[in-house]
């Protein structure tokens, strides 16, 4: 079974980018909002299961110079190419392996990340275990592992979309007609069910569903296509059942790498009141979290259930470097009075502000971006220039970190050193 996936990997491949929610700089900020004390990242050393070309581990290894990065995948075309590019960039901080994730020995070596993007919904259940497995040996005891999957409900409705792709194109034996076949019969439902939209019984549903995914599909390449829907491999499961598992491996939720994810409070206010009525236990919550969200993909972090963890505290600032990028809509600047003031980040996200002193920081941070600075500092440079303690300021930097309008790192980026 495996070798036919491997086979669709080397004829068809799927290059891999560069994903900042997986490098460990991002890893070790959302470790140490939750307590925990993560490995240094100076030289760290990162494992990449089923790396692709090294896309994403590549940028990671040249971030951090004297860090150790090694990626695996079964494709060797695309192990091929990824090594092609070490060598042109002269990295000698790591290494690409071309390997099934079922022959990595327990003993491969201990690491402090671990990412896996990607992988873990497109590979059987022995394969799956298998990640976890290293996830449990190699990690390190205060390490952070990256898993990303397919979730439940969300894939619920998507399955219907994968299952009348897969029905048609397996008719076809060359890997491009069989993306080009899944496209037209999308293609062919979309419009043959938007005709039917008007008549009772749930056709507008049905049209809405399979209208919104020609439309999240429209400018997907054919390799996107491949290996997210005909994959012979594609098994979501549902958040409580992927901890589930992990468990068994000793190893717990830890967050989710979209920390704005985890936020209960950034729902309609019906829904914030309501939700504490339903629990008090975190994992039930994420799940009813993603009942509502119909949720599609998860990107969690798990560490070993002996890592001891807390609640994400805006203490934890004073462990952290901050930047942003968002700008002030009014270029009028006002840090001495409560008015709301409104910060803009480059996505288009508006916050409001009243709080003088959070005013006055982010005013500073607009002028170093991108250069960050650490928390503490911020906080001694406002103090030294207001005269006044600013003990608000970590919870409300920490609430702007949710909705992105913050940036928060737990070492400064290269970036920014040159
Ligand atoms: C969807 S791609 C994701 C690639 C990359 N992680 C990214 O983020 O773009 C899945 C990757 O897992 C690799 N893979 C799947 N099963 C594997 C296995 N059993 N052993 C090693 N690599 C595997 C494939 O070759 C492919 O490169």
């Amino acid at each position: 079974m495996t070798k036919t996936t491997q086979q669709t990997y080397n004829l068809v491949p799927y290059p891999s980018s560069p994903k900042r929610l997986t490098h460990p700089n991002h890893l070790a900020t959302i470790a140490t909002l939750f307590g925990m004390e993560p490995p240094p990242l100076e030289n760290c050393r990162v494992l990449e299961i089923g790396c692709s070309d090294g896309g994403n581990l590549i940028p990671m290894a040249y971030s951090l110079p004297n860090g150790q990065f090694v990626g695996i995948d079964f494709s060797e075309t695309q192990i091929a190419h990824g090594k092609q590019v070490i060598d042109e960039l002269g990295l000698t901080n790591i290494t690409l392996q071309h390997k099934d994730i079922l022959d990595i020995p327990t003993d491969f070596g201990m690491f402090d990340y671990i990412v896996c993007y990607g992988v873990y919904s497109w590979v059987p259940q022995a394969v799956r275990q298998k990640i976890f497995t290293l996830c449990q040996q190699t990690l390190v005891p205060n390490g952070v592992a990256y898993i990303s999957y397919n979730t439940y409900p969300g894939w619920h409705m998507r399955t219907i979309i994968r299952d009348m792709m897969q029905y048609r194109s397996q008719h076809f034996s060359d890997l491009d007609s069989k993306a080009m076949q899944a496209w037209a019969m999308l293609d062919f439902m979309a419009d043959g069910v938007g005709m039917l939209r008007n008549r009772p019984d749930g056709y507008e549903a049905y049209y809405l569903l399979l209208e919104r995914e020609r439309q999240r599909l429209q400018h997907k390449p054919n390799f996107y296509i491949l290996h997210e829907f005909l994959e012979e491999n594609n098994a979501p499961c549902y958040f409580h059942e992927f901890i589930a598992d992990a468990a068994q491996f000793k190893l717990q939720y830890l967050a989710e790498a979209e920390f704005s994810m985890m936020q209960p409070s950034l729902f309609p206010k019906p829904i914030v009141e309501a939700l504490p009525q339903l629990t008090d236990n975190r994992i039930q919550l994420e799940q009813y979290m993603d009942f509502l969200r119909n949720r599609h993909f998860r990107q969690t972090l798990l560490c070993h259930v002996k890592a001891s963890i807390d609640a994400p505290s805006a203490s934890q600032l004073h462990n952290l470097y901050i930047a942003s990028a968002a700008k002030p809509v009014s270029p009028q600047a006002d840090v001495k009075s409560h008015a709301a003031q409104q910060f803009r980040n480059p996505v288009g996200t508006v916050v409001s502000m009243g709080d003088p002193l959070a005013k006055m920081a982010m005013y500073h941070l607009a002028e170093i971006y991108p250069k960050s600075m650490l928390f503490s500092e911020l906080v001694m440079t406002i103090e030294h220039a207001t005269g006044k303690s600013s003990p608000n300021l970590a919870q409300i930097m920490l609430k702007n970190f949710a909705v992105d309008i913050i940036e928060l790192y737990r070492q400064p980026l290269s970036l920014e050193e040159g």
